[in-house]
């Protein structure tokens, strides 16, 4: 059974039921809402140990990496959350409290979050509603509440909670108990679900008080190619999942498409550029995957491009649609608070092609003009009228923000 955490009363509760939950999100009617926690309001940023270092971190490299996202310009490009993912646990003490690896992370993480404090950060760790964590690590089933306080002691601003060894566990249910012993805080947690998508969380995850939720299996850095037989996700694999998930994203929560690969290895830097910028596009939160105290200017600059970073940070807070889909190209559309239009064209192909549509497939006026400039570069291009094309080399992308001009 759900509990209503709110001490709203009835009145107030039946009307934030009604305001948060329109139509076309199709929530589940029974659930109860838990009162959003203010957080997120635009898709949340930072790094996560995950994608590049897996269960090889320890404190002197997380230090390292709040150093250079405090000082290589992330941290103002807006990337203020660095999580450690799994493996920062080992065993929990005679009271059961969770303890960090003592050789790996000496120091403990009260200093460690203290430290990445100290840089302008926030700070999130990782848990699991199961027994045991995907690396085996103690997971919080039954634990949330001692687990929470804890983190709250130590300054945790972030949780992502991960969903292995749940077997027989009501994925609602788990979710639901986390996020309210994360309220029991009283300390502003972001909370991160990582449920894969399976049992639909865009349905059910911001009732409880989500912030923004997995929708697919992990992220393969690879732009076409699934790996592990299947269970890890392209880039495009996860668009396909995306697609059609646009009414459950909105300020306070998001779909979360897994976190980015840029600068991994595995892309070419067409294919890194497509990838972040689809992710813009989706409004996802932004959690660079890659090491960012020892990477390439080239990575930098498609991880801190303003243009398309202001696209995903909009505070319309909108989703892109996909319009276009055929086996050589896709075609994107977002709207954007400023009443323009943010469109991403991508070449899917392994040749050059161009990529075309006439404005009125994207329910854009065809009779009007339209100023067009381009997301990376920040220039402007001539005005369209009825059409756009761009040429696009293989698995490259465009990302136009189109503003109508007013009739003269
Ligand atoms: C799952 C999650 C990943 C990562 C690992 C850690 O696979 O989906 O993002 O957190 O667990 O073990």
């Amino acid at each position: 059974m759900l509990k209503m955490v709110s001490p709203a009363p009835l009145a107030l509760t039946a009307a934030l039921v009604l305001a948060l939950f329109a139509p076309s999100a199709q929530a589940d009617e029974t659930l109860r809402a838990r009162e959003p926690n203010g957080l997120a309001q635009t898709p949340p940023m930072g790094w996560n140990s995950w994608n590049r270092f897996g269960c090889n971190i320890d404190e002197a490299k997380i230090r390292a990496e709040a150093d250079a996202l405090a000082s290589n310009g992330m941290k103002e490009a807006g990337y203020g959350y660095l999580v450690i993912d799994d493996c920062w646990q080992v065993a929990r003490d005679e009271h059961g409290d969770i303890l960090a690896d003592p050789k790996k992370f000496p120091s403990g993480i009260k200093a460690l979050a203290d430290y990445v404090h100290s840089k302008g950060l926030k700070f999130g760790i990782y848990s699991d509603s199961g027994e045991a964590t995907c690396q085996g690590r103690p997971g919080s089933r039954g634990r949330e509440y001692q687990d929470a306080a804890q983190y709250a002691r130590w300054g945790v601003d972030y949780l992502k909670y991960d969903w292995c060894n749940t077997e027989n566990v009501s994925a609602i249910d788990a979710y639901d108990t986390m996020a309210g012993a994360l309220r029991s805080t009283g300390r502003p947690i972001v909370f991160s679900i990582c449920e894969w998508g399976q049992s639909r969380p865009w349905t059910w995850a911001r009732q409880i008080g989500g912030n923004l939720w997995r929708t697919t299996s992990d992220i393969w850095d690879s732009f076409d190619r699934t790996g592990h037989y299947g269970e890890w996700l392209s880039v495009l694999d996860i668009a396909d999942r995306e697609s059609g998930l646009d009414a459950y994203a909105g300020p306070g929560h998001w779909n979360d498409p897994d976190m980015l690969e840029v600068g991994n290895g595995g892309m070419t830097d067409a294919e890194n550029r497509t990838h972040f910028a689809l992710w813009a596009m989706l409004a996802a939160p932004l959690m660079a995957g890659n090491d960012v105290s020892a990477m390439p200017k080239e990575t930098l600059a498609i991880l801190t491009a303003p243009g398309v970073i202001a696209i995903d940070q909009d505070r319309l807070g909108k989703q892109a649609r996909r319009y276009v889909k055929s086996p050589v190209d896709q075609i994107w559309k977002k709207p954007l608070s400023t009443g323009a239009t943010a469109v991403m064209l991508i070449n899917t192909s392994s040749e050059p092609r161009k990529v075309s549509t006439k404005l009125f497939n994207l329910d854009l006026n065809p009779e009007a003009t339209f100023e067009v400039k381009d997301a990376w570069g920040q220039k402007s291009y001539a005005p369209v009228k009825g059409e756009i094309e761009v040429d696009l080399q293989p698995h490259a992308s465009a990302v136009l923000v189109l503003t109508q001009r007013p009739k003269s």
